[in-house]
């Protein structure tokens, strides 16, 4: 484990050993205060610099996979948007988390999860001891709704296909759905998130396990749900360890 992320853990209170093997982190204590949730889950500074922006080399399927999102006109989000999100990350990750659609930030950029929430989202991957780039983070939508309005069901569908695929090459072993609009839409369920949290899903058609826990974005109106958050990712962490136990 990486000193930051030691330093990391032990800032927002949260006890951790780690198996030197599988380098993972095993354990959590369980008696986390909000407050310390709280910091966790918030703290930019103590965020790594990210890494200097390069292109990233995908595997040549995933590559291909990247091309042919890029030129997509299956829908009229085409029209409006900057470039496709395809998404980042490390094409053989254990885990992808999946969000709903670019915002602006991501819009400009072409990467997934860069803005507020992306800093977010990182701080939540820290505290379970993964680094971003260890992970692999896509969207249901790869290109910006206009003014961030929600996804329409036929833009949903549209997408669908490029994001299965992108499961068929990656092969993670989890994935963590964040939001709304992640959940529902990957379940096809309209279950309130509230309810959904908790549980343990699969991806439809496969035995894919899906854990479903609030979207960043939220958190960052909602500080005081951090604490949710936390035992989302617990039991994702706890699932993930058991998978090939
Ligand atoms: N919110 C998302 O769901 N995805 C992004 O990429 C950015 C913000």
């Amino acid at each position: 484990m990486q000193a930051y992320q030691q330093q990391y853990l032990k800032e927002m209170g949260i006890d951790v050993w780690v198996d030197r093997q599988a380098e993972q982190v095993l354990n959590v204590s369980e008696d986390i205060t909000a407050s310390n949730v709280s910091k966790a889950i918030t703290s930019e500074r103590q965020i790594p610099e990210p890494a200097p922006k390069s292109v990233q080399v995908f595997p040549e399927a995933l590559a291909t996979l990247k091309k042919e999102v890029s030129t997509c006109e299956k829908c009229e989000l085409h029209t409006s948007r900057t470039q496709t999100v395809f998404g980042v990350g490390n094409p053989d990750a254990d885990w992808l988390i999946i969000g709903e659609a670019p915002g602006a930030d991501e819009d400009r950029q072409g990467e997934p999860f860069v803005g507020r929430a992306g800093q977010l989202l990182n701080s939540m991957l820290l505290a379970m001891g993964l680094k971003r780039e260890q992970v692999f983070i896509a969207n249901i939508l790869k290109c910006r709704p206009p003014d961030n309005r929600d996804p329409k069901i036929g833009e949903v569908i549209a997408c669908e296909s490029y994001l299965r695929q992108q499961i068929d090459l990656i092969k993670p072993k989890i994935i963590l759905a964040v939001g709304r609009i992640a959940a529902q839409n990957l379940l096809k369920v309209d279950t309130p998130i509230g309810k959904m949290r908790g549980n343990q899903y699969q991806y439809p058609d496969s035995k894919l396990p899906v854990i479903v826990t609030y979207h960043p974005a939220y958190l960052l109106r909602s500080p005081r749900e951090k604490r949710k958050v936390w035992e989302d990712l617990k039991i994702a962490m706890r699932l993930y360890k058991n998978i090939d136990a």
